[in-house]
């Protein structure tokens, strides 16, 4: 089966093409240069982005793939969660593409759809088998998924304030770093060469709790710099240790959800996910209990559309088609398709 995957929900506008779970193409183009000046993304510049590039996208992942537009079997398209406007445009193109190439389209969950990109089958990395815990970790989500098979997706956990990638975001800023924060402050982490840390309090949320809290640590952090001079290696030094309070507190928080719930495969997608120092502790916290860790290649750990289109072909294989009234749905959380 071939799939087309969209993905525009913030600021990359990705589309990939899929064969049989494995990536014939994955094109992305991002607008993230134009946010960094402001600190953030500005949902006006990313809609007007996408509508912009991404006929240009969908052109160069259609060729690059070897296939045609008519061999297309089924078209995914995120449709949440995500900035309204962002998720419009790729909705509006995946359905002209739909009735030009009377192909089926199935609209999918951004989140479920960081988890599935470990369904992607490349050779260097194994796939998970259900059931699993699905831990997102990204910009704007961080929460645990209790996923029983294809079409079941239990929310366990959520942040109650910040995301944990929103949260590396914003203590690059107190720190004066570029905006995306997260590769940055992990190359600063990776930098520091002290044998100390600063022991920001992890959040206490209440025993049996496995909810996520970030805040604290992002203001735990505004304080020390205001109390501190702030020097090159006081900066690697905060780096290094915001980033172990927060993956230590993700590790814990993922290997309790396995064990209330009695899974022993942790499948992590999400932008943070991407970071070598949470790879690393989770690898580590997790053999330990028995739990084996999925990640996707780096690649897929960031917004993609490759790990639409390969959800697209799960879901339509499962016989989940969407309807043409689809509409963007921001604030999307525990259902996986329409
Ligand atoms: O999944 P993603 O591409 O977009 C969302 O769905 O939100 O995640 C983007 C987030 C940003 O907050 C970025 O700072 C963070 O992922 N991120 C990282 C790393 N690479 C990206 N955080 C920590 N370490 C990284 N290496
Ligand atoms: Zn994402």
């Amino acid at each position: 089966m071939i799939a087309l995957g969209i993905e525009t929900s913030c600021d990359e506008t990705g589309i990939s093409v899929s064969k049989d779970g494995k990536i014939l193409s994955s094109e992305i183009s991002s607008s993230v240069h134009l946010h960094a000046k402001y600190g953030g993304i500005v949902p006006e510049i990313a809609s007007r982005y996408h509508i912009e590039y991404l006929m240009d996208v969908a052109e160069a992942a259609v060729r690059k793939s070897g296939v045609r537009y008519r061999d297309v079997d089924v078209i995914g398209v995120t449709y949440g969660p995500g900035l309204c406007g962002s998720l419009l445009v790729g909705i509006s193109f995946a359905k002209a593409l739909a009735l030009a190439l009377k192909k089926p389209l199935v609209g999918v969950n951004h989140i479920a759809a960081h988890l599935y990109a470990n369904f992607i089958r490349d050779n260097a990395f194994s796939q998970p088998r259900h059931p699993f815990m699905g831990l997102v970790i990204s910009g704007g989500h961080t929460s645990l998924y209790l996923c029983k098979s294809i079409t079941s997706f239990k929310l366990v956990a959520r942040t109650q304030d910040d995301a944990v990638g929103e949260a590396f975001d914003k203590v690059a800023k107190i720190l004066g770093l570029a905006y995306p924060g997260g590769p940055i402050i992990e190359k600063m982490a990776a930098a520091y060469r002290g044998t100390d840390y600063i022991k920001f309090t992890k959040p206490n949320l209440g025993a049996g709790s496995l909810d996520f809290s970030f805040s604290g640590i992002k203001t735990a952090v505004l304080y020390y710099t205001e109390k501190n001079k702030i020097d090159e290696y006081q900066k690697k030094k905060i780096a290094y240790s915001f980033q172990k309070t927060v993956f230590d507190f993700i590790t814990e928080r993922a290997v309790s959800a396995c064990k209330k719930f009695k899974v022993n495969r942790l499948v992590v997608g999400g932008g943070v996910a991407a970071n070598k120092a949470l790879t690393a502790c989770l690898a580590e916290k997790c053999k330990s209990k028995n739990i084996t860790v999925f990640i996707p290649g780096i690649k897929y750990c960031l917004d993609n559309g490759a790990m639409v289109a390969v959800f697209a072909e799960l879901l339509y294989k499962k016989g989940k088609k969407t309807k043409m009234n689809l509409t963007a749905e921001p604030n999307l959380e525990g259902v996986l398709c329409r």
